[in-house]
């Protein structure tokens, strides 16, 4: 199924199409975010994530034929007034083509549709290329959970509160 709105993007060098992912884009999925992730999610857990009705993951791919491949994927939770998005990837020879921003954009769209108060989300404190895409949408830093990821691998919470329009 096509996302409604805004369907196609258009990014800083191409346009890209934005769909719910289904249960047959597992394969380019699990490429992605083993090669994105130390400890990536399991094929087990994105087949449950498509079942709970309150997350969603949505995936991207070049404008043009529906075969073209997946570069990339957001998961978020839509519960109690806030999105959290528990995951999101690119490719990596994708990436610096803001694809990450496309996605994000995408989020913050269905939150102001969905009339969420806020976006709130998970980063290693280390994972500059995040850090930067988040920045650049204003999230803030409102807590640390220390030690999250290991030894010495804080987890930041980022929230970006959204204007009641
Ligand atoms: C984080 C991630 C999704 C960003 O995707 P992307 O498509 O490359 O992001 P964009 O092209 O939209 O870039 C967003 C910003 O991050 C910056 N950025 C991208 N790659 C970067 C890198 N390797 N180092 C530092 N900054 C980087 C870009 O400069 C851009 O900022 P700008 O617009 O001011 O130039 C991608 O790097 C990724 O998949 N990383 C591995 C998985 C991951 O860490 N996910 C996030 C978990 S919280």
């Amino acid at each position: 199924m096509m996302v409604a709105t805004p369907g196609a993007f258009h990014g800083r060098a191409a346009t890209w199409t934005l769909a719910e992912m289904r249960a047959q884009d597992l394969r380019q999925v699990l490429e992605i975010e083993r090669r994105s992730f130390d400890n990536p999610w399991s094929s087990t857990l994105f087949l449950q994530e498509l079942r709970i009705p309150f997350s969603r993951i949505v995936v991207i791919r070049p404008a043009g034929a529906s075969d073209e491949p997946i570069v990339g994927y957001l998961c978020r939770w839509l519960v109690a007034d806030e999105i959290h998005v528990l995951n999101v990837a690119v490719h990596p020879e994708h990436r610096g083509r803001a694809i990450g921003a496309v996605l994000l954009g995408e989020a913050l769209r269905e939150a102001e549709r969905s009339r969420a108060d806020a976006v709130t989300l998970e980063v290693r404190r280390s994972n500059e290329a995040a850090r930067r895409l988040y920045a650049a949408f204003h999230f803030e830093e409102v807590g640390v959970r220390r030690h999250y990821y290991g030894r010495g691998e804080d987890a930041l919470i980022m929230r970006l509160v959204l204007p009641r329009g």
